[in-house]
């Protein structure tokens, strides 16, 4: 019994999955038209039986394939239109006016990892709430040590069950004390972050930006200092002009410690790095106090180091010409419009390191 034609149009017909099913269920649902023929088979006598069963089970076969048959080709249609209709055209340009910028502090940032990287140096972190112990203690300026004010410490409540403040770091010094702790030498990181000082004028913020190095290993001399700034500032300003000088200083937690300075030239009325008109401090450094590396564990007799700290800020003032670093801080879009830089260029060492 093959499939009357009304049968086969019904199928063909069907103009989406929900119709096929429909057709589907009055043919072959438990009481389609097909099965009926199906069911009749049973109450057959043999003869009837032998010659229509064969043409019944052939009919319902037939059905069966139509059916799958125009599902398969609705199914089709359904994913051709879906491409069609929900096509994203990956090429569009973003918008202009959508574009933001990248920061003058994470552009230095940036930079100064890329120059240091280049040296050896990997990049260390720590919290900027700090114990007193990293703070201070460790980096041998123990409770009462005069040097303790030269810095205007922000001082949190002490909590629940705490003998002693903790403090908003004053600098990124604290980092050199976990590295010690965490890491055996030979040690090469720089650890740039924000640190908080009690202090707002045109050239002070309470927040503001420091990037701190550190080297141990084995004879490390003042020599290894100098010229790892050398190298840095030439590398930083893109100038072979770049001037150094160092200065003995003070810093509680090196010895010797020096103070180092760039030499600077007036153009068009403005300082600019290279030449030596004049000289500007720049950075502070000097060799690890023994008693430094002493708290951390390591035998001084056995390892030393150097260490330096620098202003992420002043350097981005210094390399980019801006004169008040309270603007770093305003978050005004046409300041960030006129000193940021633009997202996709990375500093790379053969690209220069600078925007
Ligand atoms: N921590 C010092 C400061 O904030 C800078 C410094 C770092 C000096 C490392 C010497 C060595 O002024």
């Amino acid at each position: 019994m093959a499939a009357d034609q009304t049968t086969l149009d019904a199928i063909a017909g069907a103009g989406d999955l929900a119709a096929l099913d429909a057709v589907r269920v009055r043919l072959l649902g438990k009481s389609g038209e097909v099965t009926a023929k199906l069911k009749s088979v049973g109450s057959m006598d043999a003869d009837t039986r032998a010659a229509e069963a064969p043409k019944i089970h052939a009919l319902r076969e037939q059905v069966t394939a139509a059916i799958a048959e125009r599902k398969a080709a609705l199914e089709d249609d359904e994913l051709e239109r879906k491409l069609a209709t929900e096509r994203i055209d990956l090429s569009l340009p973003v918008p202009e006016a959508r574009q933001g910028s990248v920061h003058p502090v994470s552009q230095v940032m940036d930079e100064l990892a890329e120059i240091f990287a280049d040296l050896g140096f990997s990049v260390a972190e720590g919290p900027e709430i700090e114990s007193q112990w990293y703070n201070f203690t460790a980096l041998n300026m123990p409770e009462n040590h005069p040097a303790r004010a030269m810095q205007d410490t922000f001082y949190l409540e002490p909590r629940e069950g705490e003998t002693e403040a903790r403090v908003l770091r004053t600098h990124t010094s604290p980092v050199q004390i976990r590295t010690m702790e965490r890491t055996p030498p030979p040690i090469r990181i720089i650890a740039p972050g924000r640190v908080y000082r009690s202090d707002s004028d045109a050239t002070h913020t309470p927040m503001f930006h420091q990037i701190e190095g550190l080297v141990i290993d084995r004879n490390i001399t003042l020599g290894h200092l100098k010229w790892t700034l050398e190298t840095f500032l030439k590398a930083f300003f893109e100038r072979d002009d770049v001037a150094m000088r160092m200065r003995p200083s003070y810093f509680p937690f090196t010895e010797p410690s020096a103070e180092v300075d760039v030499g600077y030239s007036i153009e068009k009325g403005r300082r600019v790095v290279g030449g030596q008109q004049g000289w500007m401090e720049v950075l502070g450094s000097g060799m690890v106090h023994p008693r430094v590396l002493a708290n951390c564990g390591l035998d001084p007799d056995e390892w030393q180091g150097f260490a330096f700290g620098t202003g992420v800020d002043r350097l981005a003032m210094l390399k980019y010409g801006m004169d008040d670093l309270r603007a770093f801080f305003d978050g005004d879009i046409r300041w960030l419009k006129h000193y940021g830089f633009r997202a996709l260029d990375v500093p790379t060492l053969s690209g220069g390191v600078g925007a």
